[in-house]
């Protein structure tokens, strides 16, 4: 069984990352969502709450699981039993950052691999970061998220505009 984890913030999901972990399924026999506890980072979601959005877009799903993983990635791989890292790669800007995790995971354990995928050409400029800040200023992220995620994000975020 091909086990490819996909770690991430996903602070919130987008609809980025949806296709990424739908293609990542046709490849990979289990594409398991990793939610990095993120101590450094202050998230806008606690990590119970990114797991349960993820759970919740992918329920019918069944070759998609999700877990919350902190420390290192390799030391999850390990946990998971499995050597495969997704990861998406939307435009050249993302390679640099990516590029340097590849080689340092590589670096920490040789026998890590790094898959890069890359989401539909329409969504290659959607980040977790633009979608919040736009929804906060008041701009309309609906078609760029899971409906259930931009229901959190009005949750948590009211934004003044009407309801829908
Ligand atoms: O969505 P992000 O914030 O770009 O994801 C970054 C992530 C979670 C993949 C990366 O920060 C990570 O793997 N963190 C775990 C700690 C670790 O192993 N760091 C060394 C990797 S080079």
């Amino acid at each position: 069984m091909r086990i490819a984890v996909y770690p991430g913030s996903f602070d919130p999901m987008t609809n980025g990352h949806v296709d990424l972990v739908r293609r990542g399924c046709h490849i990979f026999d289990r594409v398991l969502v990793a939610v990095l506890c993120n101590t450094e980072k202050s998230p806008l979601f606690t990590v119970e709450e990114r797991v349960g959005m993820v759970q919740s877009v992918f329920r019918r799903e069944s070759r998609v699981q999700v877990k919350a993983f902190s420390g290192l990635l390799i030391n999850f791989l390990k946990t998971e039993k499995t050597n495969i890292v997704l990861r998406g790669l939307r435009v050249v800007s993302d390679f640099e950052y990516e590029f340097q995790m590849a080689l340092m995971n590589r670096r920490l354990d040789p026998d890590v691999e790094t898959v890069f995928l890359t989401p539909k050409e329409e969504l290659s400029y959607l980040s977790s970061r633009l979608v919040k800040e736009v929804h906060r200023l008041g701009g309309d992220v609906s078609g760029l998220v899971p409906p259930l995620v931009y229901r959190s994000l009005r949750k948590k975020l009211p934004n003044g505009l009407p309801k829908s």
